[in-house]
Order: C-alpha cells, then sequence, then structure tokens
C-alpha cells in the first residue's frame, strides 16, 4: 500500500545518529589514509598555501574561476581593511567545451579573459598599485618595489582535484561534476592556461593555482579574521582545511616544506570520500545515479550531497513511485518529458518546491505567512510541480503535490546531515571537538581553541539557495560534536570567494617569486 511504499523510502533516506557516527569515523580513516599516502580517492591535496591572510592585504588582481555553475573573470581589488570590491564577467561553459579537447576549453578561458581585459580597458589596470605599506601584515604585495611589471598577474581557481607541486603547478589527477575535456588528466594545468594565453599573444601571467574550497577559505580569513575550513556545496562539494605540516606524512622526510614546519592548507577532495560505500547507506536511486553516470564508482560522497546530483537521485525516487506496482503512487501513473531525461530534474525545482512551502523567499516563512494553512502552501507547491515538472494543471493532485514535496526534503535533508559529517570530522581532525559519542565532556579541556568561535567559510548554490540547508546540516554536527561546539561554529558566506582567494594567492605566489631573486 501508499503507506509502506512511502515509508519504505523515508526509512531509506532518513540517517539514525548510529550511521551519523559511522560515516565520521570512516570520514577520519580516509583523512588519515589520504594524509599518509598518494594515491587515494580522498586525496588529501597539500597546496602549499602556509598561512590564511588577515584582512590587511592590499592590491589589485585578475582572477579566473573555472568549475562552478559559471565561468568568471574578476578583477579583485583587495582594500586591506578586510573588504574588496570586484568586477566581473560571466561565462556560460557548453557541454561540447566540458568533453572536447582540452587545449579548445581553454583557448577559451584565455578568450574570456581576453574579452574581459577588451571591455574595461588596458591590462595594465589590472596590474597592482596603490599599496600601503604596512609592515604587520602577514602577506605583502611585493611589487609594490617593482617599477613595472611585464605580464598580469592571475590566480586560476581551477574547482578540480589537481595535485599541486607548488602554489603555480598542479596536474589534474581526474575530471568531477560532469567535465571530460579530453588530453587533460596528468597535465599541468598552469602550464595549459599560460600556453593559451601564450598562444594569442596575451601579456597575462598565471600566478597561482587554487581549488575553490581554498578560496573560500582564504577569503573568510580576509573578511572575517579566523578561519580553519573552506568549504563548497553547489555543483560539487569539497572542502579544505588548516592541517599541520607534520601530520602530512606523505610528503616524507626530504620535502622541503617539512623543514618549514607550520601549517598548510589541505585540499581534502571530500566528494571522493568512501567510494567503496561501505559506510554510506546506498539506496537504489543512488546507484542508479552513479551507474548511469559518466563517472560510475567516483566521487560517491559528492553524489549523494551536491547540487549537480539531488534533482536527479529526487527524479529516480519519484519516477518509481509513478511505476509502482500494483498502483501508482505518483501522477495517475504519467510522467512527464523533464521526468524522463535523465538530469531532466534540476536541483533548483527542488529548491523552489521547497520554498513554494515555507512560503518564501528563502530560510524561513514570510511574516504574515507562518499561520498558512497546509493547504495554501500545498497549492503553492502544486502550481510550481505543474510548471517545473512540466504537466498539464489536470495531471497534479495536492496528494501528488505532498508527496514530491516531501521526496524533496528526504534527499536534501540527507545531503545536509552527511555535510555535518565533513565539518565533524575536520573539527576532530583538526582537535578542535570530540565525537560526542565518546565522551565529549570529560575530554572538553584538551580541546583546541576551547571557548573560541571558529570560523568556517562556504560558498555554493545550495548553501546559499537551499531552504535549511544550513539549518540541517547543524543538526547533524551537533549530535556529532555535541552542542557546545556546534554553537562555537561560526558558519559565513564566503561570497565571491573564488575571486578574493586567488586574488589572494596571487599576492603570495609573487611575494614568494621576489623573495627567491
Ligand atoms: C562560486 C565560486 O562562488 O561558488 C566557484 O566562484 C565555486 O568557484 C562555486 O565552484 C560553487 O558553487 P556552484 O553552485 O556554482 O557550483
Ligand atoms: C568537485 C571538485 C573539487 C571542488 C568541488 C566543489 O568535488 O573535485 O575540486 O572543490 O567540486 O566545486
Amino acid at each position: 500500500n501508499v503507506d509502506d511504499i512511502l515509508s519504505t523510502i523515508h526509512d531509506q533516506f532518513t540517517l539514525d545518529s548510529s550511521t551519523l557516527f559511522k560515516i565520521t569515523k570512516a570520514f577520519l580513516r580516509e583523512v588519515s589514509d589520504g594524509l599518509s599516502n598518494y594515491g587515494h580517492a580522498m586525496a588529501m591535496i597539500p597546496t602549499f598555501v602556509k598561512g590564511v591572510p588577515n584582512g590587511s592585504e592590499t592590491g589589485t588582481f585578475l582572477a579566473l574561476d573555472l568549475g562552478g555553475t559559471n565561468l568568471r573573470v574578476c578583477e579583485v581589488t583587495l582594500h586591506g581593511d578586510k573588504t574588496f570590491s570586484l568586477r566581473q564577467q560571466k561565462f556560460r561553459v557548453s557541454e561540447t567545451l566540458k568533453t572536447g579537447e582540452v587545449t579548445t576549453l581553454f583557448d577559451y578561458l584565455a578568450d574570456s579573459v581576453d574579452a574581459f581585459l577588451t571591455e574595461s580597458g588596458s591590462p595594465t589596470t589590472a596590474v597592482p598599485p596603490s599599496l600601503t605599506p604596512n609592515p604587520s601584515r602577514d602577506m605583502v604585495n611585493p611589487l609594490e618595489e617593482e617599477e613595472d611589471s611585464p605580464a598580469v598577474p592571475l590566480g586560476l581557481t581551477f574547482s578540480f582535484p589537481v595535485e599541486q607541486m607548488a602554489l603555480d603547478s598542479g596536474i589534474l589527477l581526474t575530471w568531477t561534476k560532469g567535465f571530460s575535456a579530453k588530453n587533460a588528466i596528468g597535465k599541468d594545468i598552469v602550464k595549459l592556461l599560460q600556453n593559451a594565453f601564450d598562444r594569442k599573444h596575451m601579456h597575462v601571467n598565471c600566478v597561482a593555482l587554487v581549488n575553490d574550497t581554498v578560496g573560500a577559505l582564504l577569503s573568510r580569513a580576509y573578511t572575517s579574521g579566523g578561519c580553519i575550513l573552506g568549504a563548497i556545496f553547489g555543483t560539487g562539494t569539497n572542502g579544505a582545511y588548516v592541517e599541520s605540516v607534520a601530520n602530512i606524512k606523505k610528503f616524507g622526510d626530504s620535502n622541503p616544506a617539512v623543514a618549514l614546519g607550520g601549517d598548510m592548507i589541505v585540499n581534502t577532495e571530500w566528494g571522493g570520500f568512501n567510494n567503496s560505500r561501505t559506510a554510506l547507506p546506498t539506496t537504489p536511486y543512488d546507484n542508479k545515479l552513479d551507474r548511469e553516470s559518466i563517472n560510475p564508482r567516483y566521487q560517491a560522497f559528492e553524489k549523494f550531497i551536491s547540487g549537480m546530483y539531488l534533482g536527479e537521485i529526487a527524479r529516480n525516487v519519484i519516477l518509481s513511485l509513478i511505476d509502482a506496482a500494483p498502483r501508482p503512487v505518483l501522477f495517475g501513473g504519467r510522467a512527464s518529458d523533464a521526468l524522463n531525461k535523465q538530469w531532466g530534474l534540476d536541483t533548483a525545482v527542488l529548491s523552489e518546491i521547497e520554498e513554494a512551502w515555507v512560503g518564501l523567499g528563502r530560510f524561513a516563512p514570510l511574516p504574515g505567512k507562518e499561520d498558512e494553512d497546509e493547504g495554501t502552501r500545498l497549492e503553492r507547491v502544486r502550481g510550481v510541480v505543474v510548471q517545473r515538472l512540466g504537466f498539464a494543471d489536470s495531471d497534479v493532485s495536492i496528494k501528488d503535490a505532498e508527496i514530491v514535496r516531501k521526496v524533496c526534503s528526504l534527499v536534501a535533508d540527507r545531503a545536509a546531515w552527511m555535510s555535518g559529517c565533513a565539518i565533524a570530522a575536520v573539527l576532530v581532525q583538526t582537535g578542535r571537538a570530540h565525537l560526542a559519542e565518546e565522551g565529549a565532556s570529560e575530554n572538553a579541556a584538551k580541546l583546541r581553541d576551547d571557548g573560541q568561535r571558529i570560523g568556517v567559510g562556504v560558498d555554493g548554490s545550495l548553501v546559499e539557495f537551499y531552504p535549511n540547508f544550513e539549518t540541517k546540516m547543524r543538526e547533524s554536527l551537533r549530535i556529532l560534536v555535541g552542542p557546545e561546539v556546534e554553537s562555537r561554529v561560526n558558519i559565513g558566506m564566503a561570497k565571491d570567494g573564488s575571486g578574493v582567494g586567488a586574488a589572494l594567492c596571487a599576492l603570495v605566489a609573487i611575494k614568494q617569486q621576489h623573495s627567491l631573486q
């Protein structure tokens, strides 16, 4: 019967606390494996970024950002007082570019930078400049001593797994998020971009390569002071955090980074956590998505969490309810064109359905809507279902709307709860929390940053737009690390993080180049 079918789906998607602890412990084991050896799917990539900014950094830089919803070219000016200004232009990356020859993709990146510079005037407007010396700052702009620079320095935010050899070089380990451009794996991404600039005789010099998570961490540190973790919950998901170099065992003893000691930002690539799926409770709907994806058995964690996939999981559930035997549970057994097409249901639609239910707007009911009766809210949801799933008005009942809304919540809540596991694991790994299951109170005195605010910078369409994503993420975090630590975790948007982060990295890179000369 219908209730049994729905309650089975409910149980499949609901994570109890023992599952949350199991996921988090497995996560910590993969953190340790990735820090000890190269070649793990959760790659734990050392970024060669040794410190975080304090907000006093200044200068103007170009940034290029590939890997989120849009390709963006930005000119970022850091004002040195924790604020920045940014001009940007967005470009679309077609499916053909994502899956064609890599040189065509990078030519397009170079063309986009060219178009931006042409529109914004002379390239030299993007070169540093007006710098106020400030001996107390951690990162200084070396170009203040430079007479004139031959090329515009550019920081590249490249949001894919890249094993870095230095701040300005790194090879692509694998594509994620639907990209599969040919002849890219194993290539140095900075060289690919620089070659494209050079082919076009552009006076632009790619000086730094940064992941979007590192960008989020750096930019949140720049604008708000301390930050230990940058995380993206958007098309993909991933996190970068500040680790002690001594814990990065895979460096071995001979790596110069080891002699320097201190901290280094590590890009976890947590989207690749638990590809064996031994800890992640996988439903048939997840298996179908994985099997039909372009990277089956990879990016397991990401496929439960990120915006690229949630719509597709929900579509699979909805189709199973349409096809249910002996009687259909949804839409009288009819599907729409959108529902029949792989990737036909965008995660943005799930978000709209939940917004319609909450009655807004974004994260809470609008004033006056708190007391709305369920019927009014469901009628609004029904409107979105008709429009966005492509049904005739008469095909969708209020009951259909109610079930679809519940499916969206189940899929998104599970994503948010799993995201909380990743944050909890980073807090435990860095000594800021104990797993609550293991007697948090008795060990509490030994915690690092005891009583302090713990800064986390986040970005991405899911955390920015999906109603209540952060609230849900905090629910599992609270279970895992206890309410005291959870309440000190300060999660803030790192808006434009990739642009600002790339600019900050370009600053460090130039400083390092100059100190070597
Ligand atoms: C953006 C960053 O703000 O957030 C991107 O500039 C990043 O680099 C993105 O990948 C993540 O969000 P989404 O939703 O665009 O994938
Ligand atoms: C994917 C990429 C990763 C990126 C994340 C968020 O997981 O592999 O590098 O940070 O998406 O954009």
